[in-house]
């Protein structure tokens, strides 16, 4: 089996990148987390990557400016010369123009935590307790040039109990989160779920 080289992109603590580094420890894993990117050069998560001995890069954003796309091709350039097969947005807080997205189509997942297409952009948890909805989730997918949207590869819920705050609403969907990012990347990297796929799946 050779397995995939994933970038894991993050911008913070990290939790779910923690989750997917675990997950690729089994034997039988296709994917191996071969780097791990933050845009925050103090990003918590990158002590984390280092702990587990994986190789780490930032490519801080605010010196490109406004110019996003030059931000972008160095991040493209850090993913081409560490040989990456595989994305995976792990709480990556920029905005990605559609010049890398699409250069890296059907190759990008993201996690949201809320059931897409419900609930996208951010303060997901405080919109969905407004909401009153009953079930609350998170969703793996493919990333498309529109933000949160694109072909879902994996989604999970749980109920919303009486008394959630954002906080305990937000730790019981995280679970979710740690749970179905591993899933999701094992099916794409082992080509059982491609965009073509999911995205004739998304549309029913
Ligand atoms: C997660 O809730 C993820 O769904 C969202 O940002 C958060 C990142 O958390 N996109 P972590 O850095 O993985 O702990």
């Amino acid at each position: 089996m050779t397995r995939k080289r994933v970038a894991v992109l993050i911008s913070g603590r990290g939790s779910n990148m923690t989750a997917l580094i675990e997950a690729a420890e089994a034997p039988d894993y296709p994917a191996q987390i071969a780097l791990v990117l933050s845009n925050e050069p103090d990003a918590a998560g990158l002590a984390r990557a280092q702990l587990a001995g994986i190789a780490t890069a930032v490519v801080d954003h605010r010196p490109f400016g406004k110019d996003r796309e030059a931000f972008e091709r160095a991040l493209d350039d850090t993913l081409q010369t560490n040989r990456i097969d595989l994305v995976c947005l792990a709480g990556f807080m920029r905005l990605l123009t559609p010049w890398l997205v699409t250069r890296w189509s059907g190759r990008m997942l993201n996690i949201h935590p809320a059931l897409l297409p419900q609930f996208k952009g951010l303060h997901t948890h405080r919109r969905a307790l407004e909401g009153g909805v009953q079930r609350h989730g998170a969703t793996v997918h493919f990333v498309m040039p529109e933000m949160d949207s694109g072909p879902i590869v994996a989604q999970d819920s749980v109920p919303v109990r009486e008394g959630d705050t954002e906080e305990t609403l937000a730790a019981r969907i995280l679970e979710v989160e740690h749970r179905i990012y591993p899933q999701a990347l094992r099916l794409v990297a082992e080509g059982r779920v491609t965009l073509a796929a999911a995205t004739a799946a998304t549309r029913g």
